[in-house]
Order: C-alpha cells, then sequence, then structure tokens
C-alpha cells in the first residue's frame, strides 16, 4: 500500500467519492482543496490550498506517491478563471509532481475534450479531440501536458474522460454518459493499483446501453463498470422528449454555449 495519496479538488462532489472510497488505497489521504473541506479524519491529512500558486503546490505535493487530481472548475467559464484554476494550476501540480519525484497522476479530464464529435459517433482514445467548450480546452492542454511530463521525464497519468458522475442519470445524454460514483471508484483503484500504466487515456463511463466511447484498448487494466443506466431510462424518456435540446453534439449543453464577449 503506498504511504500518501493526495486528492486534489477534495471538497468537491468526485472528491467526496474519492474521501469516503478509498481510504484504504494509502495509509493517508492528503485532502486538499481552495474552498474549506471538513476536518481531517483518521488517515487523513487536510491541506487548503489554492493550485494556481505555486509555492502553496510545491508544499503540497511533497511526500506524496501519487495523485488524484480533481481540483479544477468543473464547467464552462470565464477564460480568466479557467486559465488560473484548471491551466496554471495543472502546470503548477505538474511541475511539483515531478520535483517531488511523484510516480503517477490520475488527471480528471472530461468527455468535452471531444464534445463537439456528433451524438451516436462511436470515439475511442485515438479520436480527434474536438472540445466543445473553453473548459474542454482547458483540459486538453492537462491531457497534452501531462503527455509531455510522460515523454520528458517519465511521470505516468491516466487522463480520465469523465462522462457524468452523478448518483444517477438524470436525463437523455446522461443515458450514454453515466459513470456511477461505485465504477468511478472502481476505476481509480484499478488505476492506482496497476503496476504500469505509461500514459493513458481513457473514458469514465458506466456500462451503459448507448455507451459512444470505447475503452478496448485499456482492458488490461481489467475495470470492468458494473452499474448501467437502464434502470433509469423509462422515467427519463417519459419526462423529457426527443431530441432533447441541445444534444446533437456529445457535449450536449457545453457545445451549445455561446462563448462570453
Ligand atoms: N462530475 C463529473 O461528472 C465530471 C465530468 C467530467 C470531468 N469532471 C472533472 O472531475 C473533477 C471533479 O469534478 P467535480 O464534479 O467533483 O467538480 P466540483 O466542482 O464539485 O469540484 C471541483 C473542486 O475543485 C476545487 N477547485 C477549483 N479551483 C481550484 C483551485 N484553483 N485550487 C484548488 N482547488 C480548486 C473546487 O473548490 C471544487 O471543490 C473536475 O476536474 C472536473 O472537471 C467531472
Amino acid at each position: 500500500m503506498m504511504t500518501r495519496l493526495l486528492i486534489t479538488g477534495a471538497a468537491g462532489s468526485l472528491g467526496g467519492y474519492a474521501r469516503e472510497g478509498l481510504k484504504d488505497c494509502a495509509q493517508i489521504l492528503r485532502l486538499s482543496d481552495v474552498a474549506e473541506l471538513s476536518p481531517a479524519g483518521k488517515g487523513e491529512e487536510v491541506v487548503r490550498c489554492d493550485l494556481a500558486e505555486r509555492e502553496a503546490v510545491d508544499e503540497l505535493v511533497r511526500d506524496c506517491d501519487a495523485i488524484l487530481h480533481l481540483g479544477a472548475i468543473s464547467a464552462e467559464a470565464e477564460f480568466d478563471a479557467l486559465l488560473q484554476a484548471n491551466i496554471l494550476g495543472t502546470y503548477n501540480l505538474y511541475e511539483a509532481a515531478r520535483r517531488a519525484g511523484v510516480s503517477r497522476i490520475l488527471f480528471a479530464s472530461t468527455n468535452h475534450v471531444t464534445g463537439f464529435h456528433p451524438v451516436g459517433e462511436r470515439l475511442d482514445h485515438l479520436s480527434p479531440r474536438r472540445p466543445d467548450s473553453l473548459y474542454g480546452v482547458s483540459k486538453c492542454f492537462g491531457e497534452d501536458l501531462s503527455r509531455l511530463y510522460f515523454d520528458k521525464y517519465g511521470l505516468e497519468t491516466a487522463c480520465l474522460r469523465i462522462g457524468s458522475c452523478f448518483a444517477e442519470p438524470t436525463n437523455r445524454r446522461m443515458l450514454s454518459t453515466w459513470l456511477s460514483p461505485g465504477d468511478f471508484r472502481t476505476l481509480i483503484r484499478q488505476l492506482l493499483a496497476a503496476s504500469e500504466i505509461g500514459h493513458l487515456v481513457l473514458y469514465g463511463v458506466s456500462a451503459n446501453r448507448d455507451v459512444w466511447w470505447s475503452n478496448a484498448h485499456a482492458d488490461f487494466l481489467g475495470w470492468r463498470p458494473q452499474d448501467s443506466s437502464e434502470a433509469y431510462r423509462p422515467a427519463i424518456e417519459a419526462r423529457e422528449e426527443e431530441p432533447a435540446k441541445g444534444v446533437r453534439y456529445q457535449g450536449g449543453r457545453h457545445a451549445a454555449l455561446k462563448l462570453s464577449d
């Protein structure tokens, strides 16, 4: 078992799932966020840190074996805000990790890096990126930065293009994109446990009937999502007309939004 796993964005919604479900992955979970976190429990450390502040990030990463990097603005936003949290923040984290000798980062990317592909098109890790938003572009930066740090320094990364990770799917789009919290946790566990991951790009999605994304290249991980959105289909289809507004592209609402002036 590793000594210390750093989780950034630990006050957020996926951070909550991770805090609750990954306790036995490391002797210590170091939980960090720019927002306030509840006090450290047994086997936890809590560190308040803005990822845009380089020296604080250097300190944050010290003595960590691996990082689950969730901290970010998690939807479309003004460019300047994305620049600080998602671009500068991710750069600071990788640079600190390299210097501290961290061996593996699980980077929360997003399906919005390929969100301008049409609904129904089948994608995999080799499909061209077509970001649907400035948010998506900020995550493309993180994916490319992680590739650079792997090629140059051997720092391993899994770029998780997370679909829609919520307690349950709530609209038609999520019937394809839903990732259950349970499947999210088992994916993280497999990625931490694998002896080697190199630089891996994969989609975080449950075993839904109409998935748009293939993870066949990542079969070696042995991750088999257990949940499916199918049980929620009747209720969703009964209350949401088809075609749902804004779902011509895989990114849904993000693809439909205008960039701000
Ligand atoms: N939930 C999903 O379905 C989903 C889908 C695709 C990608 N993701 C990605 O997964 C990650 C977690 O998503 P979430 O749903 O928990 O989002 P969230 O918004 O609930 O949590 C993100 C956390 O990051 C923190 N944060 C923002 N800026 C920061 C900064 N400068 N320094 C430190 N912390 C900062 C926030 O305070 C927040 O607690 C994000 O990177 C998001 O882009 C999530």
